[in-house]
């Protein structure tokens, strides 16, 4: 028998109990004669005690023994007497007295120490990733990501869900990001394509009559990594027949709001906000809004055209906008914050940021204060709030570019101010989204999310397809996208029409999305559905920097996985029988 309690079992109630515990050296401890150790494993730690005068051979034993070792040990419990008593531990209050010992394993010394929690290089951690998982704090994220993942299972299991999986072999999702390929050694010169999502397939479950599906599915997307974001990841997926938006929103919104409650008890969750995207961009610049803080940006576009002030009639002039936000009390921010605020407007493409200050006790200051007339600063005061001892800021321009560089510097004031409270959670839907925008590189019309996604007006898809708004809601956590989802078309022709809305030549889309054209041709139910991040959630509810700290086996910033050095070659065989020769660079 390896163990008769894990290391966090004991307490007074076992003391004079004859017990066995198998485990990991966390720390050891000579004491002039005894030696303690705190012998880990997940479950926690149990203090035990070498003394010579009850087993001198173990006690020989236990001087040899260093960090990491696995040892199995017999004892007694005992009390550890008052004065010893570690309050934090819920073994704290006892000690084993060991009479008999056997080591398991040695072990090397670590490359970092698995004790405490300290700034280790990420790469070391992630060749190392066992022994980085056997940190206490990674070990909770784990352990809370099962939790996370068997309450949603339980969850939707109760109401009817069916966990269904699909594919990971399959052909290509458009669904934005590039696509991993796997060569196919039967059919040279063809590919399986790793799935984004399990988007057409949930959806071909809808015509297949499945009714409510979900599944915890793991996708893959070849894109540029970053700090939420991996190249494979998983998603609570979703997709219900016969349910209006309506439902779709409630029954995620209560999933996740029971989650919280019944895993994070300790977190504040405000009451969940519901904004559609042009609310969304007028009042906070981004669509994905954190919503613990106001700091809302107030519209001073009609109060500008024919402006002195060029920047600002320009904007208002040419179909532009003009956006401020006030801070209370900002009128003590120092030039440098205003540079640094500056530097971060102009990295989302603002040429400036401008600004009227004013101090307490003193007068407004500004550069642009001799363009403003009278009415124009009234105005501003009137409409901004702005009053003594606050700083308000200005962007003038192009729509888009407003919102992005207004947005980070809404985004940064929050963090400059304190304003992002570690223990508060703010779930908001953002809903009615342009179905197209135009892409910055190539100018072409592409998806905001995917071309499956239902039109909420028909008509204008064929006058002003830019202006047309797509059935879409996305989820959103603290300013995280923490998931997204819309109703779909289940129209073969209207299907058919945004393909080429698209762009996508009707050969193509029948090569493309035949199958899933031609399903709909047999009685396809009005569907639609959702996806969350899960380990954005995860890293979400576990208030972690990055998602890599929350998945087990994560891949670095580069893409790769440092512990089994993958990606790597392949023998000169394995390419020949799939047809594939390597052209050096
Ligand atoms: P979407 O592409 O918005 O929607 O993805 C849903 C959610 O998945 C998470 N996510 C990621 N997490 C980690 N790494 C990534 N590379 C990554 N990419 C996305 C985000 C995001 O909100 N099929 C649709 C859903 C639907 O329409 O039902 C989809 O995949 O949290
Ligand atoms: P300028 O006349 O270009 O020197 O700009 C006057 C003030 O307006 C400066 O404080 C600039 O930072 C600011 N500014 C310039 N362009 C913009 C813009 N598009 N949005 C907001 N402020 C701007």
């Amino acid at each position: 028998m390896y163990r008769t309690n894990t290391c966090n079992d004991l307490t007074s109630k076992n003391i004079g109990d004859q017990v066995i515990l198998s485990g990991w050296v966390h720390r050891r401890r000579d004491h002039g004669g005894l030696i303690f150790i705190d012998l880990r494993d997940r479950y926690g730690l149990t203090q035990i005690v070498f003394d010579p005068k009850i087993n001198k051979a173990a006690w020989e034993i236990a001087e040899t023994i260093r960090p990491e070792y696995v040892i199995k040990i017999t004892g007694n419990v005992r009390s550890r007497g008052k004065d010893a008593y570690n309050p934090n531990l819920h073994t704290g209050e006892i000690e084993i007295a060991v009479t008999e010992i056997s080591i398991l394993n040695k072990s090397k010394t670590p490359p970092f120490e698995i004790e405490k929690e300290k700034n280790v290089n990420e790469d070391l951690r992630l060749k190392y990733r066992y022994l980085d998982l056997r940190k206490e704090r990674m070990q909770n994220n784990i352990i809370m990501r099962h939790k996370i993942i068997k309450f949603i299972r339980d969850f939707l299991s109760e109401r009817d869900f069916i966990e269904i999986e699909t594919p990971i072999l399959i052909k290509g999702t458009p669904e934005g990001a590039r696509e991993f390929v796997v060569p196919s050694r039967h059919y040279n010169g063809k590919f399986y394509v790793l799935p984004q999502s399990p988007q057409q397939l949930k959806q071909l479950s809808m015509v297949a009559g499945f009714d409510k599906y979900f599944q915890i599915a793991r996708c893959f997307r070849d894109e540029d990594q970053r700090g939420d974001r991996q190249p494979e990841f998983t998603q609570m997926d979703m997709e219900l027949s016969f349910a209006t938006q309506e439902e779709i929103m409630e029954l995620n919104e209560t999933m996740l709001t029971t989650l919280i409650k019944k895993l994070y008890p300790h977190k504040t969750l405000q009451p969940v906000t519901r904004l559609t995207w042009q609310e969304s961009m007028d009042k906070y610049g981004v669509d994905n809004p954190d919503l613990r803080f106001g700091l809302e940006f107030t519209d001073l576009t009609p109060d500008f055209i024919g402006s002195e002030f060029k920047v600002f009639a320009n904007a208002a002039n040419n179909n532009g906008i003009i956006r401020a936000i006030n801070i209370e009390n900002g009128g003590s921010f120092t030039r440098k914050t205003i540079d640094d605020l500056t530097e971060t407007a102009k990295i989302y493409g603002a040429k400036g940021l401008a600004y009227l200050i004013w101090p307490k006790g003193q007068d407004i200051k500004s550069p642009l204060l001799k363009f403003l007339s009278e009415t124009e600063l009234a105005t501003i005061k009137n409409k901004t709030g702005f009053k003594e001892g606050d700083i308000v800021f200005f962007g003038a321009g192009e729509f888009r570019s407003v919102c992005e560089s207004l947005g980070a510097v809404r985004k940064k004031l929050g963090d400059l101010l304190n304003l992002k409270d570690k223990n508060t959670l703010a779930l908001c839907w953002v809903y009615d989204f342009p179905l197209y925008e135009r892409s910055k590189e190539t100018g072409e019309l592409t998806c905001s999310h995917h071309p499956f996604t239902s039109p909420k007006d028909l008509d204008i898809l064929d006058s002003d397809p830019e202006k047309a708004l797509g059935a879409q809601y996305d989820f959103v956590l603290n300013g995280n996208e923490l998931g997204g989802g819309t109703l779909r078309i289940h129209d073969p022709e209207i299907q058919s029409k945004i393909f080429k809305i698209l762009g996508i030549p009707e050969a193509e889309s029948k090569r493309r999305f035949g199958h899933i054209l031609e399903a709909f041709s047999y009685g396809a139910p009005p569907h639609g559905g959702i996806a969350w991040g899960i380990d954005r959630l995860c890293m979400l509810l576990q208030d972690e920097p990055n998602i890599r700290e929350v998945i087990a086996y994560p891949k670095d910033q580069k893409a790769k996985d440092l512990m089994l050095g993958a990606p790597d070659i392949v023998n000169d065989s394995e390419l020949n029988e799939l047809g594939i020769q390597i052209i050096s660079e």
